[in-house]
């Protein structure tokens, strides 16, 4: 972990909020690399469920919602912590974390235990009282089902279908750690599958798998995952039932991704607070009813983590020390390098800028001449970059150049002219 989290900082991956004024706890910042692999990390799940299926819309929900959502969807009621504070060091703890009648930390004397609500509060408009109180959300879910209605009549959409969104969720989180496993601001890939009520255990272990699969088909080895079923105790207030996607992080197994049936509760908790009739007609049976909804519900932080830590490795090669980030090619950060071989010959350097201009047509690709080749290239692999491409002596009179494959380090000699359409061919489908 420390390796990786080392890594992030140094190749700007990941840096902490507010450094320079000493750090804002359980905040990040993605640095020029981190926010290339977030967005092709998020471009990956939304065209697996928004492109490739034919039963899924998008959706990009305000993050601003009345507060009677929230007391809809219990939220207001029943999404907090019992937490306990000690009275000497001042230090608050989740009652699991609590198992004597002392601090755990310093043996103090502790305080009752009381309700703590995780939704961050705020005012909106000029007179900051009860009347102007919201919340940033907690979870995307919500956005999606007061759309519910709207996404029905506009895209003429029959059951079953979903609703899939991405965006920022917020928690007043009070263990927080783990890097960025556990932020108070953060990024959720949700989707909200509305089934026939009858219909909803199929979909929930459908949806299990697809998601399951999702992960390993974008590079995550199957032996660190595994799914892990909620008991009934452990369920939150609005789940029948609930199967974590736990990924085994250098800090143990923890839940990357929730897929949980949510029942009819929403649809109905919404129905009965704004009054509106959220039932769904069937056209076909005449049959009138409040959907069941199963809602797989990942973070687009803990699923970075993961694909980082999972395709870090550590190798020698000719008695020297290579850190590959073997990432899949649809996440990595820079698809393709072009180096110069010789940084004092302008036709080297032309030629290999001329690449550079031509590749960034189709992917990011960048340029570098800091260092001797073989620096070059182990930089590249850091930051999981698939291919290098090398301008040498010989490009100048055979019009060729080398293209690297970061994995298996294989070369292969290509026309110039060709190199964009092979390293294009060998993203797509990626
Ligand atoms: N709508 C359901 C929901 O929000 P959740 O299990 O509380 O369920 C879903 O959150 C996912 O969001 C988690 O599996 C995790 O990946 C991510 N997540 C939740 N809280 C987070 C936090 N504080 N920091 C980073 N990711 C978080």
């Amino acid at each position: 972990m420390e390796k990786l989290v080392s890594l992030c900082k140094r190749r700007g991956f990941v840096f902490q909020s507010s450094e320079i004024y000493g750090g804002l706890a359980s905040t990040w910042d993605y640095g020029p690399l981190g926010a290339e692999l977030k967005r092709n990390l998020k471009e990956a799940w939304w065209r697996s469920n928004v492109f490739e299926r034919s039963d899924i819309e998008g959706l990009d929900a305000s993050i601003l919602m009345r507060p009677e959502v929230w007391m809809a969807s219990g939220h207001v009621t029943s999404f907090e912590d019992t937490l306990i504070d000690c009275k000497s060091c001042k230090k608050r703890f989740k009652i699991e974390a609590v198992t004597g009648k002392k601090c755990p930390e310093c043996g103090g004397v502790i305080t009752e235990a009381r309700q703590f609500n995780l939704m961050l509060k705020t005012h909106l408009g000029a007179v900051e009282d009860e009347g102007s109180l919201t919340y940033l959300r907690p979870e995307t879910a919500q956005g999606i089902f007061v759309n519910f209605p709207n996404v029905v009549n506009s895209m003429r959409r029959k059951i079953p279908f979903g609703i899939a969104q991405i965006g920022k969720s917020f928690r007043n989180e009070v263990t927080t750690g783990n890097y960025t496993f556990r932020s108070r601001e953060f990024e959720q890939m949700e989707i909200e599958f509305f089934v026939k009520p009858g219909t909803d255990e199929d979909w929930y272990e459908k949806w299990v798998a697809e998601r399951f699969n999702w992960y390993v088909r974008f590079g995550i080895k199957k032996e660190n995952l595994r799914k892990r079923e909620h008991a009934k105790n452990e369920l939150a207030h609005y789940a029948k039932a609930c199967t974590d996607i736990e990924y085994n992080f250098p800090f143990g197994w923890s839940e990357l991704e929730g897929i949980a049936n949510r029942t009819d509760f929403d649809l109905k908790q919404h129905s009965a607070l704004s009054g509106q009739n959220l039932e769904y007609f069937d056209d076909g049976t005449k049959e009138r009813y409040i959907p069941y909804v199963i809602e797989p519900s990942g973070g687009v932080d803990r699923a970075i983590l993961a694909f980082l830590a999972d395709s870090y490795s550590e190798e020698e090669v000719k008695g020297e020390k290579r850190v590959v980030l073997a990432l899949h090619k649809a996440l990595a950060p820079v698809k393709a390098a072009v180096l110069p071989l010789l940084r004092n010959r302008p036709e080297i350097v032309k030629l290999a800028n001329d690449i550079t201009k031509d590749l960034k047509k189709d992917m990011k690709a960048v340029y570098d001449d800091t260092g001797s080749i073989g620096r070059l290239y182990r930089r590249q692999d850091e930051i999981g970059t698939p291919y290098c491409v090398t301008v040498d002596v010989d490009s100048l009179s055979d019009h060729k150049v080398t293209v690297r494959d970061r994995d298996t380090m294989k070369q292969d000699r290509i026309g110039v002219d060709k190199v964009r359409e092979y390293l294009s061919g060998k993203m797509k489908g990626a």
